[in-house]
């Protein structure tokens, strides 16, 4: 079944893909195209409407990337954001410049009046905050547009031609810093192009797996699974694709939480797929023997991740295509340039040397997390995989400070299970995004029973965050952590005190190490 299209025309904006989002939640099946896809091109995709995406560029420079006229003759409803609304006023006969005075430069969080008779801003209170970037400034409205919003420093904030269906914003609608942002959207979609909201997750998924039996064709595809969200989700979505083509090595590393690898393995393997469960615990726990220093351990887990990987790899003989659940958010990340390392973040997924592949493929790649969770539920994986939380590349082996043994594991996995199991009962799961023990490696004086105890103290850990780039401590109810804490010294041996991190990032991070 085809679905009507809306059309994002990229115009090297840093939002774009969160604008194909936005449209996604509204319903809406959409397509990022570059802004040089000929018009013929977009005429044959038959849009319901076209939003022109910001950028970095002014539209005075030579050099910045233009839209071919035609575009505005298609008869299509066309939305400009940003460095888009300047495009479509300097196309159409306004005047772009750059802003004279700081004042008329807008950037952040900005008081904004709306005319609501506009259809872009219909329903909408008349005033609220929008987020703007932009230095440029629409001097001149082109002729037909009215103005329909305006700040106290800027009187063009947005405009509107009704009669073809025209309409640009300066601010930029798809962040949630736009209180109505997701409000406009909207009225362009619904009021403005006609849509009718016939698409859901489901049709992506029909989409994706198309596409995947074109491009994979008869070829064989290995994955690296990790049991995260993402190796899981891409998994499913091949294992729909392409079946038996599809080989999943789940490298076991010792290191995962209780019951963690049997979930894995027992939801994977009803699918039609090969899945190779690797043992590895001694192999990584030797590795790790010894060791103490928090990037040593990343280091030795992500090359001997590598290494296991590769060895079953080359069992398999030929593959065409190297298959990873990388998603949009990592992609982003990985261009972040001379961010500094905090942390060398290692991707279980990351690539091998000697696997002989002809081309990868990350057919999630577009997608934002809790999209990849909506998919995995579409595709029928259990819920305890698709909500699960993030659980990084290393596994405990960073959360048990110090040297890492078998012994402290088989603790720290005892604990983690018991606090996790208390925050489920207290329903208090979706309140937090991360919650996890840590074991210290601190151990200290207590009392049990008439003896004299020394052993560890464990700490629990929990944060709310939207990107975990920055995290807020749980405000955990006391009588929650009390039983935790009860449970804990009762049910696990050598645990004699329990501590909460209270500590938000910065300036801690969320893991210890
Ligand atoms: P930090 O500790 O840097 O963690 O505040 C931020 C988020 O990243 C996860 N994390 C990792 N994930 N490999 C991963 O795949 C890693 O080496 C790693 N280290 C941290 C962490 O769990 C949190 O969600």
């Amino acid at each position: 079944m085809s679905h009507q299209t809306a059309v994002i025309l990229d115009f090297g904006g840093q939002y774009n893909q969160l604008i194909a989002r936005r449209v996604r939640e509204q319903g809406v099946y959409c397509e990022v195209k570059p802004y040089t896809t000929p018009v013929a091109d977009l005429r044959a995709m038959d849009p319901i409407g076209i939003i022109f995406t910001g950028g970095p560029g002014s539209v005075y420079d030579p050099a910045a990337p233009q839209v071919d006229p035609e575009v505005f003759r298609l008869g299509v409803p066309i939305l400009g954001i940003c460095y888009g609304c300047q495009l479509l006023a300097h196309h159409l006969g306004g005047r772009v410049t750059p802003a004279q005075s700081d004042s008329a430069r807008e950037y952040g969080k900005t008081e904004t009046f709306f005319d609501t008779d506009c259809k872009l801003f219909r329903g909408l209170p008349p005033q609220s905050v929008t987020w703007m970037s932009h230095g440029d400034y629409m001097e001149k409205v082109p002729p037909g547009f009215c103005l329909t919003a305006h700040s106290a420093a800027c009187p063009n904030v947005a405009i509107s031609d009704e009669a073809r269906g025209f309409y640009g914003v300066q601010f930029h609608p798809e962040v949630n810093h736009t209180a109505q942002g997701a409000a406009i959207l909207h009225n362009f979609l619904y009021e403005i192009c006609g849509a009718t909201g016939d698409w859901t997750m489901g049709d992506y998924k029909e989409t994706a797996i198309r596409r995947l039996r074109e491009k994979i064709g008869t070829g064989k595809v290995l994955l690296a699974l990790s049991g995260g969200v993402d190796s899981s989700v891409a998994a499913a979505l091949l294992a729909e694709a392409v079946g038996q083509q599809l080989t999943c090595v789940f490298v076991d590393h010792g290191l995962m939480r209780l019951h963690e690898g049997d979930e894995v393995e027992a939801a994977f393997s009803k699918w039609n797929i090969r899945f190779l469960r690797v043992n590895a615990e001694e192999r990584f726990l030797s590795k790790l023997s010894g060791v103490t220093e928090p990037e040593a351990k990343r280091k030795l887990i992500g090359q001997e991740f590598i290494r296991v990987f590769e060895q079953e790899a080359r069992k398999l003989g030929q593959v065409d295509y190297l298959a990873q659940g990388t998603i949009y958010p990592d992609v982003i990340e990985s261009g972040a340039g001379d961010a500094a390392v905090i942390k060398s973040h290692h991707n279980v997924g990351g690539l091998p040397d000697c696997v002989d592949f002809r081309e990868i493929v990350e057919p999630l790649r577009m997608l934002f997390k809790d999209e990849v969770r909506q998919l995995g539920r579409a595709l029928g994986l259990p819920e305890y995989l698709v909500s699960r939380q993030p659980f990084p590349g290393p596994g405990l082996a960073i959360r048990c400070i110090g040297e890492v043994t078998k012994e402290k594991l088989d603790l720290l996995r005892q604990a983690d299970f018991i606090f996790r199991d208390e925050i489920a009962q207290a329903g208090l799961g979706e309140s937090m995004n991360q919650h996890f023990a840590v074991l210290t490696n601190l151990r200290s004086v207590g009392v049990m029973g008439d003896g004299r105890t020394y052993d560890y103290a464990l700490a629990l850990r929990s944060v709310t965050t939207s990107d975990f780039m920055t995290a807020d401590w749980t405000r955990i109810p006391y009588e929650v952590l009390d039983r935790v804490s009860v449970r804990l010294v009762n049910e696990v041996p050598h645990i004699n005190r329990v501590l909460y991190d209270i500590t938000s990032k910065p300036p801690a991070t969320i893991e210890w190490e």
